[in-house]
């Protein structure tokens, strides 16, 4: 996720701004830069880690002492130099380094059509809209360009027309500013002012605050100017990195409202969706006969509610392969065949292979992926990223939803183009999409309970999850969290299929976690509870509001969300479960053992 630093001060900035970058680099990057204010500016950025910038500095003479700095991870355009920011409007005065995404860019680089871009980035546009706009008037420049941005961002701005004075403007993307004993600083995490000063000052939404070395004046949305109460950092550095969290699975755990939203608004637009750059034309869309998914671990988790999805929406037949099976059975995949590759990592060596061998075979391939300019996203003939921001627990959870609104956004897309959805289908469709984000903070409000139960049962051996349907894509994802970081041995069944095997090793305190919350098989998987239960078996159950709850040991209540899209909101309390039990059991969260966050070995 990017970073933003700022100073404005006593002291020369360059310093103060790197050691800001190096507290952010937790948060993952993959290029950084700053900009340094005075009658001209000085900007100096390089793709890859901090230490690169840090030699392209070494020696030089850099007194500065205003100034704003930023370590980015690629969204708009690959990880390259012309990428990282700061970016710098055409006549050199101003310079931009933002956090967030500028929805609206492609419209508004069309309005500057006279404007040579250097970069692939939504942030460019800022810097040329400053110069623009400017009027002679920083503050109103300032204004008249945010109230053009749509998206959510956080802005740091200097500039040679003012070059004591650092501007600060946040939407909807954190930024706070810190006040020490020889300057200000801002940053987009209060990690980056902890070496420096504990007091900050949250920026609310809409503000825009103008900051020098002895002032700072903040302006609301409105234009009006307002004060912002102080506040105190009562954590170290490593648990400000984490949000205040305990372990960083949890924190991702509760962003994912913002990392699906961020997947899906820049895709809906007027009631229908819209995949950036992806063109189906009609005549490729009358040769396509299937769609095949092809994924690992998680990833493959979502392939697997995907073809259900894909299945109802487009009525094509979609087959779901583990990429290490897929590459070497010799798959019937042409032409006339569609390759989703779903990777959070892009890098991920039997899903590469499997994507090389699908377009040998003249498939054309759609890859959803997490890092842009990864191997699998290079490589694939269409790329849709999902917009997660880095993961850096080792167990994927926001990777995993939003690859889930990917799935939901492409069958609703490809439903409509093949006309097997109406006009009103699609926009009820992408309204109930809409919704997801609030539903997923509410299925969060489970956590305090399963904290509780994980407690009761931490010492158990074995779990089993099980559900039909969607529920049961869902149970497999549940089941493959709680065993990989809280090492309890766990299996995923199809709820109807206990009894043909299974079911043997159900006793008296078996856990069983029973996922059904598709009305269509409720009932059936209910069924199979009263089985397990007669069997001595401890079920804890997930249903949504309102539904039979017979025969369960402990009930999860789940808010009602459309059939076809349950999975985002029942795999909350399955994450929450998975950790809590982890938790209770003593285990390193984060990097559990034997596992890497990116499986580069076949
Ligand atoms: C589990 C997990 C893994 C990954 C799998 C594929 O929590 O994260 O199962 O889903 O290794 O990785 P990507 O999506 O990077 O290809």
């Amino acid at each position: 996720m990017c970073g933003i630093v700022g100073y404005v001060g006593e002291q020369a900035a360059t310093p103060l701004l790197l050691d800001g970058l190096a507290k952010l680099e937790y948060r993952g990057y993959d290029s950084a830069g700053i900009a340094l204010a005075g009658n001209t500016l000085c900007v100096h950025k390089a793709a890859g880690r901090l230490s690169v910038l840090e030699n392209e500095l070494r020696g030089l003479s850099l007194p500065q002492r205003v100034g704003i700095g930023h370590t980015r991870w690629a969204t708009h355009g690959a990880p390259t130099d012309q990428n990282a920011h700061p970016h710098v409007s055409g006549d050199g005065a101003f310079a931009v380094v933002h956090n967030g995404i500028i929805e609206n860019y492609t419209a508004l680089r069309e309005r500057l059509h006279d404007v040579s871009f250097v970069s692939q980035t939504d942030t460019e546009v800022i810097a040329h809209l400053l110069q623009h706009h400017f009027d002679g008037n920083l503050l109103s420049t300032v204004r008249r360009t945010v109230a053009d941005l749509e998206g959510a961002f956080a802005l740091g701005i200097v500039s040679s027309h003012a070059p004591d004075c650092l501007f600060a403007v946040r939407k909807a993307s954190p930024l706070v500013i810190g006040i020490c004993r020889h300057g200000v600083l801002i940053a987009s995490d209060v990690t980056a002012l902890l070496p420096y000063t504990r007091q900050y000052i949250p920026l609310a939404d809409g503000d825009i605050a103008r900051i020098t070395r002895n002032d700072v004046t903040i302006f609301d949305k409105k234009g009006k100017m307002v004060g912002r109460p102080m506040q105190e950092v009562t954590w170290d550095v490593e648990s400000a990195q984490k949000g205040g969290y305990d372990h960083f699975m949890l924190k991702e755990i509760y962003e994912q409202p913002e990392a699906v939203w961020a997947t899906l608004s820049p895709r809906l637009n007027k009631g229908r969706v819209v995949l950036d750059d992806v063109i189906f034309t009609d005549a490729q869309l009358a040769a396509l006969r299937r769609i095949h998914i092809v994924a690992c671990g998680s990833s493959y988790h979502v392939g697997l509610v995907g073809k259900t999805v894909l299945e109802q929406l487009t009525r094509l037949p979609v087959e779901v392969d583990l990429a290490s099976e897929f590459r070497y059975r010799d798959p019937l995949v042409d032409s006339s065949s569609l390759v989703i590759v779903i990777s959070q990592s892009g890098e991920t060596a039997d899903t590469l292979a499997a994507l090389r061998e699908a377009k040998a075979r003249g498939a054309r391939v759609l890859s959803v992926v997490n890092v842009v300019g990864s191997s699998i996203a290079a490589e694939s003939d269409d790329v849709l990223y999902t917009w997660a921001g880095p993961e850096i627990a080792v167990a994927t959870t926001k990777a995993y939803s939003t690859q889930l609104a990917m799935m939901y956004l492409i069958a609703i897309h490809l439903g409509e183009r093949l006309g097997r959805l109406g006009e009103e289908e699609v926009s009820a469709l992408t309204a109930e999409l809409k919704t997801l984000p609030d539903r997923i903070r509410t299925a969060l409000r489970t956590a305090a309970r399963l904290r509780e139960l994980a407690k009761r049962y931490q010492d158990r051996e074995h779990a089993y999850f099980i559900g039909r349907g969607l529920d049961y894509a869902v149970a497999m994802e549940g089941s493959l969290k709680l065993k990989e970081i809280s090492y309890l041995h766990s299996e995923a069944y199809a709820a109807g299929e206990l009894k043909h095997g299974t079911i043997s090793l159900v006793e008296t305190g078996t856990l069983v976690v029973a996922a059904a919350c598709v009305e269509a098989v409720a009932g059936k998987t209910l069924s199979n509870v009263q089985e397990v239960k007669a069997r001595g078996a401890e079920v804890l159950l997930l249903v949504p509001e309102g539904a039979a709850t017979d025969g369960a040991d402990h009930v999860v209540t789940l808010p009602r969300v459309h059939p076809l899209f349950i999975p985002s909101v029942e795999v909350i309390p399955l994450q929450l479960w998975g950790y809590f039990l982890a938790l209770a059991r003593g285990c390193d969260i984060d990097n559990p053992r034997n596992l890497a966050k990116s499986v580069t070995v076949e």
